[in-house]
């Protein structure tokens, strides 16, 4: 078992990482035996996985479920009330327990619930996407969507633990699988050049990956999504940095009404676009753009780019809730392994990079 740390002082906790952890997920939660607990999930999570956790967690004490509806869609405030309702109902205190037990809708629901009743209850990660696993449990943002703006409605709440079994991947379709693997990536152009090798030569989409290498890659990416989020839990400033690839990406995702691309598919292309600004710049080296490009692309297939009008994004880029006075925000790119925060790019420069997200289309089509 690995474990990473997320030193936050009163509310520090532990990142456990093991394959078939599931199993001891009652010795993990020891500390916090005897409490009522409310297990949240979705039908589709819970009919294939349910069991391996319920059977651990039920020698712990007193447990109820409530199941929300799949899909981003229901990452809203039917969903967050049908938490608070069941939390209600089971009659937990504030010594209650809320274990979210899902992909990052399920944890940010979950968690939002767990922030909000009694003014704040203890909660406990067990994330079952890649997605989820290297991003989301870390961290304690949680929150739901508005009809107007995405994760618009949210707190910071940080979870007791994180308790990460990769053997549940075994079941997540290979496109959700592969959008977790561009975060992964992310994270590698970002600080660690050795976990970008790694990923450039794991099987594309990390199917019938070793188990030591999957279990080692989600480890560095939550180690490094930690450190960031030690230095700086409420995003003052240098958490912006885990951002990278989520200026174009977000915008991509905006202007496609979140139909055409999964969010790990809009980070790739958005990586790709800034590592070329960077690029331009002059701050990236050529041949480390192109290792850059060529490690996203060989996380698989991506949608298309080409058919959306660049002024389109331009528009979504200024509306971006990160955009300082009207301007994006932009991570680039100074190598592989380091970045700089710039909030001078110029509209012709983000044109650019679109035509040539563009032409390297043909590269990756799904
Ligand atoms: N809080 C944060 O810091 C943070 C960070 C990144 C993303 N997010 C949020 O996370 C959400 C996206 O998360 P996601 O990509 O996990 O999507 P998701 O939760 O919608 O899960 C994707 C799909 O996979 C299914 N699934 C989950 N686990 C499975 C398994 N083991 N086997 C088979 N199917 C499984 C789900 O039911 C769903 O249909 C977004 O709402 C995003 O805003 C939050
Ligand atoms: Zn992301």
């Amino acid at each position: 078992m690995l474990e990473i740390p997320v030193d936050l002082g009163a509310r520090a906790y532990t990142v456990s990482i093991g394959h078939g952890l599931l199993g001891s997920l009652n010795e993990l939660m020891a500390p916090l035996q005897g409490r009522r607990a409310l297990v949240v999930s979705n039908s589709r999570v819970w009919s294939l996985h349910g069991q391996r956790l319920e059977r651990p967690l039920q020698k712990l004490g007193s447990l109820t479920r409530v199941l929300i509806p799949d899909g981003e869609e229901h990452k809203d405030q039917a969903s967050l009330a049908a938490v608070h309702d069941a939390l209600w109902k089971t009659g937990l205190g504030r010594d209650g327990l809320v274990i979210a037990f899902g992909g990052g809708v399920v944890g940010d629901v979950a968690g939002f619930a767990a922030a909000t009743y009694m003014r704040g209850i203890d909660w406990v990660q067990v994330p079952t996407t890649l997605l989820a696993m290297v991003d989301s449990s870390v961290g304690g943002k949680v929150g739901i969507n508005h009809p107007g703006a995405k994760n618009l409605l949210g707190a910071f709440h940080q979870p007791r633990a994180v308790v990460i079994d990769p053997s549940l991947l075994e079941t997540l379709p290979r496109r959700q699988c592969q959008s977790g693997a561009y975060e992964v990536l992310k994270c590698g152009v970002l600080s660690d050049r050795a976990l970008f090798k790694a990923l450039h030569s794991a099987p594309a989409g990390l199917t019938g990956w070793d188990r030591v290498e999957l279990e080692n890659a989600i480890a560095s990416a939550c180690r490094i999504k930690a450190e960031v989020v030690e230095k700086d839990e409420r995003e003052g400033g240098l958490r912006r940095v885990l951002n990278l690839g989520h200026t174009i990406g977000h915008a991509l995702e905006t202007v496609t009404r979140y139909r055409r691309f999964t969010h790990g598919e809009a980070v790739g292309w958005g990586l790709i676009g800034a590592s070329w600004i960077a690029r331009r710049r002059g701050l990236l080296a050529e041949a480390a753009f192109d290792t850059i490009a060529a490690g996203v692309d060989h996380l698989g297939p991506r949608p298309r780019v080409s058919d959306i009008a660049a002024d389109k994004v331009l528009t979504a880029l200024k509306g971006d809730k990160k955009a300082r006075g009207g301007r994006a925000v932009f991570v680039l790119p100074t190598r592989i392994g380091g970045v700089v925060v710039r909030d001078d790019v110029a509209l012709p420069e983000i044109r650019h990079a679109l035509r040539v997200m563009a032409s390297r289309e043909a590269l990756t089509r799904r």
